[in-house]
């Protein structure tokens, strides 16, 4: 199964990324970790990505669409993936989208994290990492509402959007998702990683607004 977790920072994406990827045994795919390595280098990109962290802001298309196609191009994703954090942009999505058609497969489901500001801040006070700084969230907050929300209607578009509250306990936020899955793609393949469908094949989705809860 190849599925992509969207939603702000704190929603809980690198968190259930692994729980999902586990139960499906697909590799998780942490972006925002892949670009933190990127960053420790002594490069001039190196530089720059560490620059844009800092701030909150995203790293151009064309330094991380490249890095996420030739990650999931890697044997261990053939039976498919867990993205955490990307895409973060119309434009990334189109890529991914064109890079699997290119090799006969499609992404099967996208699942929107929906969570509050003020349970994002309890959530990222004192992790500690760089761009937890409070100024910084909200900033990383604006540039998910601006840049990233409008993927929620081009997933819905395309029947592929969950919507799950990712408000409550880990274990309880992860069964949520795996029943989302369920009711999107159906039991066989959201149990099974091995059985990816292309979208025109599944099932209806929940009828919901991106825009609602
Ligand atoms: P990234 O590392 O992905 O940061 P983020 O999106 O801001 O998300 P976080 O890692 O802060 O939170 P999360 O949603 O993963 O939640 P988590 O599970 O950690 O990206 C960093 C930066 O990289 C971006 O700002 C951007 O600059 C760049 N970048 C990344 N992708 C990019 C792209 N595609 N294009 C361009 N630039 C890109 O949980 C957060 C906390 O909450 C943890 O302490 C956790 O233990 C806790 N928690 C989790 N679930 C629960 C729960 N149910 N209840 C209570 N606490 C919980």
């Amino acid at each position: 199964m190849r599925l992509t977790l969207i939603g702000p920072p704190g929603s809980g994406k690198g968190t259930q990324a692994d729980r999902i990827a586990s139960h499906l045994r697909v590799p998780p795919i942490h972006v925002g970790a892949l670009l933190r390595r990127q960053a420790s280098d002594t490069t001039p990109v190196g530089r720059t990505i560490q620059r844009l962290l800092g701030r909150g802001d995203l790293v151009p298309d064309r330094l991380v669409i490249r890095m996420v196609l030739e990650r999931i191009d890697q044997p261990d994703c053939a039976a498919g993936f867990v993205l955490d954090g990307f895409p973060r942009r119309i434009g990334q999505a189109e890529a991914l989208d064109r890079h699997l058609d290119t090799r006969g497969t499609a992404l099967d489901a996208a699942c929107h994290l929906e969570i509050s500001d003020e349970e994002i801040r309890r959530r990222l006070a004192g992790r500690g990492r760089v761009d937890d700084d409070e100024h910084v969230i909200g900033h990383r907050l604006t540039v998910f509402r601006t840049q990233t929300r409008p993927l929620l209607a081009y997933y819905q578009d395309r029947g592929r959007l969950v919507v799950i509250d990712a408000v409550g306990p880990v274990d309880v936020v992860t069964q949520r998702i795996l029943a989302g899955l369920t009711h999107l793609v159906g039991q066989t393949s959201a149990l099974h990683p091995s059985v990816g469908r292309r979208p025109d094949r599944v099932s209806a989705p929940r009828q919901r607004s991106p825009e609602g809860g």
